[in-house]
């Protein structure tokens, strides 16, 4: 767990005015108009969340109980009995939607596919008798470590289909990451590909599989898909071929009801610190989660064609790539590849050749692509373009307005998506056609959902000042323990606080009630008895015409406690000087406080970040306070912050 700190509160710096109601247009089509919303599901949170059960997810069994809240173990919909996958796929295939692109897939070398519901159903089936033919029953977990290709959400729907719960690794994860994962669930089967193409080169998914099974004796069984051509060993009695094994299955297989708190999937968080720890979702209510938050929150209509860029390695695409939107019957898009492969317009080339119609990203990627300038989308028609969400960190305000008029030509909402691996379905979030929008917060809990911003004593805190952000309440998509691990469960979330879901993040409320994310709590300095926030400080970085992306850390400081150091990846076209490093911290000086003004500033080409896209600022605290670095096995491209390491302590020589 976090070190705690002990001042209750982080003082809140950023001031942002600008606002942005929903526009006219959008709203008089939107999915949800009625503000009232939230007040009918805060008067009855269960019966809001039963009566989206009812009409919006099919039933084999229905359910006796809404919910059995025994803190901190929930269980949803007691008695009833569905299928994930019967209502992402099964349920559009009996109606009009049979023949509609469930799946539209771009590979990296340029080759597309478009899956309807009809070809899923038939493929989802045949794997799924696949898997039953390998041995794997009920209850058996299968490990999927591919690529971004359309037997990924295959593989994971015909597991739901016959109740073996998944755990996918991602494709970027090293062997020993990959067998850690492949250990703790003690799988039986594996579902791997020769290599995924990455940047135009091939990543020898199989080879490392191979490495990994060394120490992985629960494995009876490996699937393997050819996707790159490239050469692979197989291992007789083991390793079977994805095409010979699906030839061979029948094509019927019927999809197994399933208890409400059947285990779905076992997903590996990737925190910035720590061992992963296998976070379980289960079946009805992360369905129903999933189900509403990407109908209300992305606004899907039977014509929209929406895309989530994030890879299905993580719980994004888990949820808003696969589960989400194939239960709406949506037409999802999927990319295998780098967005700057053949070159930095990939994305925006995707969104013109499919007319892509709401667009889900991350702050980081909009951090890189105003890096690389707007040239790249000014190329293409973005036109098709709605509605626009981000997730995985505080988006920074201007990086907002980027991402607000440059892709979304100043026409489309943005949905600030705040959520976690843990929460499983979006939790503080605009409504695009009701909610006003301020650059830089999630806005406000979506109906059904209680958050608070509480001190070190667990007091709700009053408007505008940082604190812990908590969930007071059960949510229908919430994680229900660690695989394997339920004392550490209740240990991480619900120790802190009694009875409330601590998050790990901190945030305030301002005024209107709107959240500000001020990220992660470890991720604060301590100035002279003040505690900023680095998002804070980096979002004011980013707001100079030079930035495109700011890390700050806190360095041991004899007088303040902790000095803030800077590290800044300039925009394309600004070249670093001694001039600008003096206006960069002046500019902090003078847009927040002298208090945040940061004692160096230090240029850098990139910045050090997780598989995840998250900044692993301890790192660059590492390097800061000339210590060795930390676990570095997380990272994206360990290279990145040996280069920064090593110019790090050049230009310290030459100071000095
Ligand atoms: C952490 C969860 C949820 C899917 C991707 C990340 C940060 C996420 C936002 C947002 C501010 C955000 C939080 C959270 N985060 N979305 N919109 N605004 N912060 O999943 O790896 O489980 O990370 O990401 O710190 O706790 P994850």
């Amino acid at each position: 767990m976090e070190t705690v700190q002990t001042q209750a509160t982080i003082a809140a710096l950023l001031q942002e005015t600008r606002r942005f109601p929903p526009p006219p247009e959008f709203t008089a089509r939107a999915n949800v108009q009625d503000p009232g919303v939230y007040e009918e599901a805060e008067r009855d949170f269960e019966g809001f969340w039963a009566r989206h059960a009812e009409s919006e997810l099919e039933w084999f069994r229905k359910w006796d109980r809404v919910l059995e809240w025994d803190v901190p173990w929930a269980k949803w919909f007691v008695g009833g009995q569905t299928n994930v996958c019967y209502n992402c796929v099964d349920r559009h295939v009996k109606g009009r939607r049979r023949t509609k692109a469930a799946l539209v897939w771009e590979g990296e070398p340029g080759d597309s596919r478009v899956l309807t519901y009809l070809d899923l159903h038939r493929e989802v089936q045949r794997f799924a008798n696949a898997l039953k033919q390998l041995g794997v029953q009920k209850g058996d977990r299968v490990t999927i470590y591919m690529g971004m290709v359309p037997e990924l959400p295959i593989a994971m729907l015909a597991c739901a289909r016959i109740g073996a719960p998944h755990s996918v690794v991602f494709g970027g994860f090293s062997a020993d990451a990959l067998a850690g994962r492949i250990q703790d669930a003690q799988a039986k089967v594996l579902v791997t590909q020769d290599g995924a193409w990455r940047r135009g080169q091939v990543v020898p998914l199989k080879h490392f599989a191979d490495q990994a099974l060394e120490s992985c004796p629960s494995v009876e069984k490996v699937v393997v898909l050819r996707r790159a051509g490239n050469e692979v060993a197989m291992k007789p009695g083991r390793d079977e071929w994805w095409h010979e094994l699906e030839a061979g299955a029948p094509a019927t297989c019927p999809a197994e009801p399933l208890d409400s708190e059947h285990p779905l999937y076992i997903l590996y968080t990737s925190g910035t610190t720590g061992k992963p720890k296998g976070v379980l979702h289960t079946t009805a209510g992360y369905l129903l989660g999933v189900h509403m938050t990407t109908k209300w929150v992305f606004d899907l209509k039977d014509e929209d064609v929406y895309w989530c860029t994030a890879d299905i390695g993580w719980v994004t695409g888990h949820s808003y790539i696969v589960y989400g939107p194939l239960s709406n019957g949506a037409t999802s898009v999927m990319y295998e590849g780098a967005p700057d492969w053949p070159d930095k317009d990939r994305y925006w080339r995707i969104v013109e050749k499919y007319r892509v119609n709401v667009l889900y990203t991350s702050p980081t990627f909009i951090r890189t692509a105003m890096k690389w300038g707007p040239e790249y989308p000014r190329r293409c028609d973005l036109s098709s373009l709605r509605l626009l969400g981000t997730v995985g960190e505080p988006i920074n305000p201007e990086a907002w307005m980027w991402y607000h008029e440059n892709i979304g030509g100043g026409r489309c909402p943005i949905v600030d998506t705040w959520w976690q691996t843990e929460t499983g379905m979006i939790l503080i979030t605009p409504l695009p056609g009701i909610t006003t929008t301020k650059p830089g917060s999630a806005t406000l809990p979506f109906p059904g959902i209680a958050a608070d911003i509480v001190d070190e004593q667990g007091n709700s805190l009053p408007p505008n000042t940082g604190g812990y952000l908590v969930l007071t309440r059960p949510w229908p998509a919430m994680l229900r323990t660690f695989w394997g691990d339920p004392e550490r469960y209740v240990q991480v979330y619900w120790s802190r606080f009694p009875g409330k879901y601590f998050t790990g993040d901190g945030a305030r409320r301002d005024e209107d009630g709107y959240f500000w994310i001020q990220g992660r709590v470890d991720d604060v300095v301590n100035v002279a008895g003040h505690r900023l926030s680095n998002i804070e400080i980096e979002s004011t970085l980013v707001a100079h015409p030079a930035v495109a992306e700011a890390a700050t850390i806190g360095r041991s400081h004899p007088e303040k406690g902790q000095a803030v150091s800077a590290f800044v990846v300039l925009r394309a076209g600004y070249a670093p000087s001694e001039q600008l490093k003096h206006e960069l911290r002046e500019w902090v000086a003078q847009k927040i406080s002298p208090i945040a003004r940061p004692d160096d500033v230090f240029f850098c080409a990139d910045l050090p970040k997780t598989r995840s896209a998250k900044i692993m600022r301890r790192l660059l605290r590492d390097i800061a306070e000339g210590r060795a670095l930390g676990d570095t096995t997380t990272l994206t491209d360990p290279a990145v912050v040996e280069q920064i390491k090593q110019r790090y302590v050049e230009e310290g020589k030459e100071e000095a």
